[in-house]
Parts: structure tokens; sequence; C-alpha cells
């Protein structure tokens, strides 16, 4: 992994004698894409395309969340979301601006957001594109922190619409695809810079935001997870409704034992894509788990943990609900619940092991 060093080399000159300038040494998300496109025969540009509108509504997003406190985002719509959570202003303000990008380009058919009951169809406007995508989004994660001025995101996921399903008219279930059936993946975390991840199954490229010319800049490449890191990230709050498999897999973290890293740190924002984020390129475990108010976990499998279990995965890394691997399971609604153990291999594996009674099954550490 390469970390995003401003080039000092603008004054420098390539071997034409012309000036080399700051996009000779990073390339933009654009030009990395339409190169990756290259590689595939009769590729036709309309995934290009889908990205690029992605990308679109991330800066819009990015450019109000970054005035946020000068303009009116802060708080509540005072409305509440399917899922009977508090609809910030933001993550109304996110799902606009997704939804109204993807219709604009035309490149996908159905669209199924956090912030919508029902998978949305996009065919009856535009198009211009193909329409053969199907876009699955957390407009806005973590958005209970962006009044106090902590990193949030946005997820997606990215499905082609089934043989035998309609485009014009696709019917919602052509959304419930199992994780494995993702065409791509990715995130944007809105932080101290603002980065774009993606996957498309062949390997994981991170990109950050240069908003002085309003482009995402290749500085990530190939990024690969550690094996197993020292972070633990979980609502410890939480602990006493935790099933006994996993307090002992959390008292186990905490024991000192100096020759296999431990005890290890507990770092939770209450972001999940800040936290996937940081556990990605330092090593480390997320966990939601099931709790005893919500047996099924808090986190939603078709748009938080598939997209990032297929990133995790490309980058060496795991995602599981404790017993079967994420990506494998069978969805039955759009809004679906999921309990998640995501990042490290060896750690997501350790979990696992704990949660089934078996944890000498992952010894030693
Ligand atoms: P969202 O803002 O999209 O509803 O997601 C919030 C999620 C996730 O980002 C975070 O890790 C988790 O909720 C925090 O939940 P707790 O406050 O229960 O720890
Ligand atoms: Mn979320
Ligand atoms: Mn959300």
């Amino acid at each position: 992994m390469t970390g995003y060093t401003r080039p000092d080399g603008a004054s420098s000159h390539a071997g034409d004698g012309s000036p080399e300038g700051e996009l000779g040494t990073f390339k933009t998300l654009e030009q990395f894409i339409i190169e990756r496109q290259d590689s595939f025969p009769h590729s036709t540009g309309a995934f290009s395309r889908l990205l690029r509108d992605i990308s679109l509504a991330a800066k819009i997003v990015n450019r109000d969340m970054r005035r946020a406190g000068l303009i009116d985002v802060y708080g509540s719509t005072g409305e509440t979301n399917v899922q009977g959570e508090v609809q910030q202003k933001m993550d109304a303000l996110a799902h606009r601006e997704f939804v109204q990008a993807l219709r604009r380009g035309g490149e996908c058919c159905l669209i199924g957001s956090e912030e919508h009951a029902e998978a949305i169809p996009l065919s009856s406007v535009s198009q211009e594109g193909d329409g053969q995508y199907i876009v699955l989004l957390d407009p806005l994660d973590g958005s209970s922190n962006i009044d106090v001025n902590v990193s949030v995101g946005t997820i997606f996921s990215i499905y082609r619409l089934p043989d035998g399903y309609d485009e014009e008219k696709p019917d919602p279930k052509a959304a419930l695809q199992s994780g494995t059936e993702q065409v791509a993946a990715g995130y944007i975390v809105y932080g101290s810079s603002t980065m774009l991840v993606y996957t498309t199954g062949n390997g994981v490229n991170g990109f950050t935001l240069d908003p002085s010319i309003g482009e995402f800049l290749l500085s990530h490449p190939d990024l690969q997870t550690p094996d197993r890191g020292r972070i633990f990230s979980i609502n410890s709050g939480y602990y006493h409704s935790f099933e006994g498999g996993l307090r002992e897999y959390l008292d186990w973290l905490q024991q000192q034992d100096p020759e296999t890293n431990r005890p290890a740190k507990t770092r939770y924002i209450g972001s999940f894509v800040s936290d996937f984020h940081r556990n990605l390129l330092k090593g480390g475990i997320y966990m939601y788990p099931a709790t005893e108010g919500s047996p099924e976990g808090k986190l939603r499998l078709m748009y938080e943990a598939n997209p990032m279990g297929f990133i995790a995965e490309e980058a060496g890394g795991a995602a599981s609900d404790g017993h079967t691997r994420i990506l494998e399971k069978s969805p039955e609604k759009l809004h679906q619940r999921t309990p998640l153990f995501i990042g490290s291999k060896e750690m997501v594996r350790r979990a696992e092991a704990f949660l089934q009674g078996e944890p000498e099954r992952a010894m030693p550490a």
C-alpha cells in the first residue's frame, strides 16, 4: 500500500522537456476505470459510466458535508425510516443525490436504499444508458455522527439485472441476490480526507479526493489487509446481552499475553465505514453481533455486510455472521439484518471458533 503523498515533483520535467505536473504522478478514478475496462472484451463502458455517476453523487454529498454547520444539514428530518430509525437531514440528502445521479446516468434500473422501504425502479425515466445494473445503497452510514464532526460514509453494492427480468419494469425481487453475485462494491469515507474504495473482484483500490481539482486520485493501489491485527471494534456497552461465546472471545482479547500481542486495543467510532476502513488498513476485526434486543444484529445484509464482505475478502480478509460466510447468505428481504464479524482473516476465524463453542480450534494465537 502506498499512502497519498502529495508529489513535490510538480516543478520537475518529463523526458520531453515539458513540465510533468501533479497528474503525471496520480491516475484519476476515471482513467483507472477506463484502463481496467479495456482489459474486458466486449465491454460497453456502461459500468464505467455507472461508477462515474456514483462518484459524482459522492462529490456532491462531500461538498455539503464539508459545509455542515453553515448550511442546514444538521439534525433530523423529523421522519423515521423503514427500520424505525430517526432519519437525519444528511441521510435524506445523500439518498436524493445518489438516486438522482443514478437516474440521470441511465445505467441503473433498480435502486435499493436504506432510506426507502421498497427498491426503486428507474427505467421509466431517462434513458441514455443500458439500465442493466442494480445498485444497493447505504447513502449515509454513521449518520448520528454528522452533528459532532465525526467521519461518516456511503456504502454501495452493484449487481447485474439477471436474465429474465424486464429492464423497463424490473421486479424489486431482482435485488435479492446473494453477495457472491456482486459485480462490484465500494464505500466512500468522508474522513480527514475523502476516499472512495472499491472492488470489482480483482483486488481493492482506494482513491483520495483532491478537492482542489474535484477528482478522486489513485492513492491506495491494491489494498491488502493484514491477516491479524491488534484492533477490535464493538459496542461493548451491550456486553451483558451478547452470547456467552462472544463474551469469552472479548475476554480473551483483553487478556495480558505479550507473546500474542494481547491485550488488543478497542477502537469504536460508531460509523461502520470508518471503523472498517481503519481496520482494513491497520488490521483488526469489526463486530456487530446479535444482542438480546436485536437477535439478528443491527447491520443490514444487502447494503452494509455484503459490499464490505466483498471488499474484505478481496483484500485478503473475511466476513462472517459467526457461522456462515456473509456472501453466501440467501437474502429474503431488502432490509434484512445480520450479525457481522468482519476484518482480518485470522481474527474472524477465531471469533467464529469462540461463537461456535470451540475456541481451541483457533489456537494457538
Ligand atoms: P446508519 O447510520 O447507516 O443507520 O448505520 C449506523 C450503524 C453503523 O454505522 C454503526 O457501526 C452502528 O450503527 C452503531 O450502532 P450502535 O450505536 O448500536 O453501536
Ligand atoms: Mn449504515
Ligand atoms: Mn445509513
